[in-house]
């Protein structure tokens, strides 16, 4: 009888390397890998290889960066979707995406296995298990596997597991092996001496942005272009979103931007120290606020604002999957219709300013807000407006004479 079938996402990194030995080895099924390349650049190299060396069966690479760009990482920047404030959602926009893909190859290869190589501490684990439920009929027909949930090894111990199997793993310096997940919208660091929160980061932890020292000394001003609250060109070329980012990471990541150091409320409930390396998303994320604040009334930039703390914690909760989610989408499609036009940034030692914005729409009057001869704003109506709006606050003062002086 022939063996079952499990699909793995597999990164090329420790744990779901190891993944593979252990399903086979403690579940006797054939594991496919399957490997979404969501631009995580060299990684992607020689993880075939990496995966039949470690006794896969077959070795599945699917190229989704348009995919992951337009149905994710966009609707995100549109949305406002930053976690806490600080964290471009990297690796949560990644999961529904990859869990889509794993049910699909696990239909496609008739597996009734999937695993992917998570812990049982972190946040990918939910975002994993329950877009995979989610997306294969409550779970019935597929069941998870998650070797590094169940096998209760520790770090070092993995590390030996590794050792022994003959897999190799990527090794920094001195025995540090941070764990990281990368993908074009983002970089993300754990880890090793990164768990003392007082610690500073070492300098080879990055690998995307210069330190401030390394940058160079010479200010550098871009312009980016956004069309309905997508960005479009950069500099005045228009290129698809994948190129506008990878172009973004390599010119903001040269000035030291995008680092961000944060300690951050995991859904199970633990905090953790996350460094992250996200130049792209913090320029763009920037920008499009700058040009809001020209295309959307003030009402509706704190109606988006409220609605994008919600949109980011169900990303981040992996709520990708759910009818609210694309609710809050359709606002935020209909609450950009206008935001179409230019941010320009000037990119320094570590840090990026917004020193202009325009829009054929903009809600900026010139001559409404401005102070010289062609001004046209009716002062006069001015002391009318305050006279009525003031109203309440001076009939409460006299009549209850809590204000009197
Ligand atoms: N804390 C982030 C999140 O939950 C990133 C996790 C990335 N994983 C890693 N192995 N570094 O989305």
């Amino acid at each position: 009888m022939s063996k079952g079938k499990c699909v793995l996402a597999y990164s090329g990194g420790m744990d779901s390397t190891i993944s593979v030995v252990w399903i086979k080895e403690n579940y006797d099924l054939d594991v496919i890998t399957l490997t979404v390349d969501l631009g995580a650049g060299p990684e992607i190299e020689g993880v075939a290889e990496k995966a039949k060396k470690a006794g896969a069966i077959d070795s599945v690479i699917l190229d989704v960066k348009d995919e992951f760009v337009d149905e994710y990482i966009f609707p995100g920047l549109k949305a406002g979707a930053m976690y806490e404030d600080v964290y471009a959602l990297s690796t949560a926009f990644a999961r529904p995406l990859m869990s889509k893909k794993i049910v699909e190859t696990a239909r496609k290869y008739g597996a009734e296995f999937v695993s992917h190589g998570c812990t049982g501490k972190g946040n990918d684990q939910v975002r994993f298990d329950a877009s995979i439920m989610t997306l294969s009929g409550d779970g019935e027909s597929l069941k998870i596997i998650a070797p590094a949930r169940e096998w209760g090894m520790t770090r070092d111990e993995e590390k030996e597991y590794a050792n022994k199997a003959g897999l190799e793993i990527r090794d920094v310096g001195n025995n540090r092996v941070y764990s990281i997940d990368r993908n074009l919208w983002g970089l993300a660091i754990e880890g090793e001496d990164l768990e003392d929160t007082w610690e500073a980061p070492p300098e080879d932890a990055f690998s995307w942005t210069s330190s401030i020292e390394n940058a160079p000394d010479k200010q550098e001003i871009i312009d980016i272009e956004f069309e309905k609250g997508i960005p479009v060109a950069l500099n005045n070329k228009k290129m698809s979103g994948v190129k506008l980012i990878d172009e973004l990471n390599i010119i903001a990541g040269k000035h030291g931007i995008g680092r961000v150091d944060h300690l951050e409320n995991r859904l199970v409930g633990i905090k953790s120290r996350e460094v992250y390396e996200t130049p792209a998303a913090v320029i763009l994320y920037q920008a499009i606020a700058a040009l809001e604040t020209a295309t959307l009334s003030r009402e509706q930039q704190r109606i988006k604002s409220s609605l994008s703390t919600t949109y980011s914690d169900l990303v981040y909760d992996g709520r990708w999957f759910t009818s609210l989610r694309e609710n809050i989408e359709a606002f935020m499609d209909d609450v950009q219709k206008f935001t179409s036009g230019s941010v320009k940034l000037r990119l320094y030692k570590g840090s990026s300013t917004v020193i202009g914005r325009k829009s054929r729409f903009s809600l900026y009057d010139y001559d409404m807000s401005t102070y010289s001869t062609t001004d046209s704003f009716n002062h006069g109506s001015a002391e009318g407006f305050i006279d009525i709006y003031s109203l309440p606050s001076r009939i409460q003062a006299k009549k209850q004479k809590y204000n009197d002086l």
